[in-house]
């Protein structure tokens, strides 16, 4: 979701609650962490040398680029792309050689009998069958299952929220105007979410998906699915429409995401708290947990008026439904998804994987919210690459644990295991159901690291160093920084750089309960907010600000996408690419330029890295931009047709690799 605009214009309310309570530390750690801040930027003691170096590179930077001496796409780059300046308009833009090629966007038809899209006559049962809206995570699964190739695959779309003022006729910006939506609006905002699966092919050089294959599949908030794993049928699940606690009704806010060794997806819930209303959320019995998950007494949409399940004082074991990673097989469109509860429940950024050195699988997660945790998920066991089906129940055994950044340069993994330190009986825990239910007070208790709002985490293959994008947190103040988030009023974010046991080697332990930590960059614009940091040959154009997804190419090379530029000061969201090792590292050049009010979402390569999928997500999303006069019409510029949010493929002219 975007994170710029005026409360009332776009559904952030909630979003914006910063709501964990926690941020504890005691003066004498204030006063030390405000002495050492500078210490942590120059490279964490025992991070490697090259990090100390690259940061004795970037204190050099500000000067130069204060004084805008530095040329664009200059630099010990090896990234070969000619960069993009800064702009906002109401097209996008590539650089040169690249070319933009729409793939899917919001209301094509997906399966069945669907119409094609009539914005002026939008139903449940077309949108139930279209494409959704606000495209998030995507991933390219090739085609037939157990392929590499780069041409033909399945692609996995998130759809994470809706805009309801963008979307129908008549309803105008802010709370009020979602408020306006009927019945059947607010049905078709719905079925808007969850995910499509839609098959797609190169031919002759363009991308385009195929209506109605056999593969195609739309998961909507609607979509019956399964719940396991520790808390499945613990009493906190149990509703009147399901009183096993097993099974519910849909998948909502579907942010990022991620992928499995044995080639499922895990689609991830994010903002889920802002589909609820109800008094219970200030007198209920359940109103402390409620709290601290966003959960009020009006939600962001207006559903519980006409869909009874979104009504707190009805149902409320609902909303504890929701806020987990679902898994499904993409490859079998009769598959149930299932929600994988020991995976933890909390605000869902995504779920990417990694195999540690002895075969088991790590899901790095972010929690975003301010002042939330960075998370991860070990398999107990390792996964069998010979027999898809023994990794089908993989996900419900295992241990979560949750990230403490250590002043010194370590992280440490604490696990949130009942039983074990605070998450006793004594502390309301009766057992591992409830500390996963409420896995943000479990974290809590462990004292885990506060964080600028974590997003994509995410690990490089090439190097089996992590990366946690912090996209901001503007409450943080100058008694709460630390050395993981050093920056009060936080507007821009950051990216911190995770180096595992054994990472540079063949053998990364990824499962490890302890590593270290340094800063990759601080976001912002050099020379003049306050902190930014970056190599010393970043341009005036290759500044970005709130770093949210993000992707590696085979090169191992990190691609941000963002989500909050500064639209104010004429710039839009986009695609930044950097080295993350060697002369370049921290370097960072704009690659790709969002049309107005878009944030992009989903970076995501082909196996042979020549085409990157992107979501282009809330396009023409500015304040005052309606239906009827929307700030673009991207991608179709037709009259009457609205803003569509949709997937676009980037490739290069001559085929070559992208960024090569
Ligand atoms: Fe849905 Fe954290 O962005
Ligand atoms: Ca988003
Ligand atoms: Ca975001
Ligand atoms: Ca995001």
């Amino acid at each position: 979701m975007p994170d710029t605009l005026p409360p009332d214009q776009t559904p952030l309310e909630i979003e914006d609650i910063g709501s964990n309570p926690v941020p504890r530390e005691t003066i004498g750690e204030i006063v030390e962490r405000r002495l050492s801040r500078r210490a942590a930027l120059l490279g964490l003691g025992g991070a490697a040398a090259a990090a100390t170096l690259t940061d004795q590179l970037l204190a050099a930077a500000e000067p130069a680029l204060a004084q805008g001496v530095v040329p664009m796409a200059g630099g010990p780059s090896t990234l070969t792309f000619q960069e993009i300046p800064h702009g906002m308009a109401q097209r996008d833009a590539v650089a040169p050689g690249y070319e933009i090629q729409t793939v899917i966007r919001w209301g094509d038809p997906v399966i069945g009998e669907a119409p094609s899209f009539d914005p002026a006559a939008q139903t449940p049962a077309a949108q139930a069958a279209q494409f959704g809206y606000n495209c998030d995570f995507l991933d390219f699964r090739p085609l037939p299952l157990g392929a590499n190739g780069s041409d033909h695959g399945l692609l996995v779309v998130n759809h994470e929220y809706t805009d309801t003022q963008l979307m129908f006729a008549g309803i105008g910006a802010g709370r009020a105007g979602r408020m306006r939506a009927t019945a059947d609006q607010s049905r078709i905002e719905l079925l808007a979410h969850g995910v499509s699966v839609v098959e797609v092919r190169r031919q002759d050089g363009r991308w385009s998906y195929v209506p109605n294959s056999r593969y195609n599949r739309r998961i909507t908030g609607e979509t019956e699915m399964r719940i396991s794993g520790p808390a499945a049928g613990h009493d906190l699940l149990k509703t009147a429409g399901d009183p096993t606690g097993t099974r519910c009704l849909g998948t909502l806010n579907n942010c990022a995401g991620g992928n499995t060794p044995w080639g499922t997806v895990i689609t991830s819930e994010e903002n889920f708290n802002q589909y609820f209303s109800g008094a219970a959320a200030q007198t209920g019995a359940q109103a402390e947990a409620y709290r601290r998950y966003g959960i009020a007494q009006q939600g962001t949409y207006g559903w519980s008026r006409f869909i009874e399940r979104f009504d707190l004082d009805r149902h409320p074991n609902e909303p504890n439904r929701f806020g987990w990673n679902v898994e499904f097989d993409p490859y079998d469109p009769n598959s149930v998804p299932v929600k994988r509860t020991a995976m933890g429940r909390f605000k869902h950024e995504g779920a990417t994987h990694a195999i540690s050195h002895d075969g088991r699988v790590v899901f790095y997660q972010g929690d975003d919210e301010r002042f939330d945790y960075v998370y991860k998920f070990v398999t107990a066991r390792p996964w069998n690459p010979n027999d898809r089906a023994a990794n089908r129940d993989l996900l419900d055994e295992g241990t979560l644990f949750v990230a403490r950044f250590h002043d010194d340069g370590r992280v440490e993994w604490l696990p949130l295991v009942h039983g074990q330190g605070p998450l006793t009986a004594a502390n309301g825990f009766a057992n591992q159901a409830e500390v996963l239910i409420n896995t943000r007070r479990a974290a809590d208790l462990l004292q885990a690291t506060p964080m600028d709002r974590p997003e994509d985490v995410e690990a490089n293959p090439a190097t089996g160093r992590v990366y946690v994008m912090l996209t901001n947190n503007d409450r943080r103040t100058a008694q709460q920084v630390n050395r993981a988030n050093p920056r009060a009023a936080n507007t821009h974010g950051h990216v911190v750089e995770i180096i595992p046991p054994g990472a540079g080697t063949d053998r990364v332990d990824h499962a490890a309960t302890e590593g270290r930590w340094a800063i990759f960059l601080m976001a912002g614009k050099p020379g003049t907010d306050v902190g930014a940091r970056y190599h010393r040959a970043t341009s005036e154009h290759g500044w970005l600000s709130c770093p949210d997804n993000c992707a590696f190419d085979s090169k191992g090379r990190l691609w941000i996408s963002t989500d909050g530029m500064p639209s104010a000061a004429g710039v839009a969201d986009g695609i930044w690419a950097t080295d993350t090792q060697g002369a370049g590292r921290a370097l960072t050049r704009q690659f790709y330029r969002a049309p107005t009010g878009a944030e992009v979402c989903g970076p995501c390569f082909t196996p042979d890295g020549r085409t990157l999928f992107l979501a282009i997500q809330h396009p023409g999303d500015d304040a005052g931009s309606t239906f009827e006069r929307p700030s673009t019409r991207w991608p179709d510029f037709a009259e009457g047709v609205p803003p569509r949010p949709s997937v676009i493929a980037i490739v290069k002219r001559d085929g070559g690799e992208i960024g090569s």
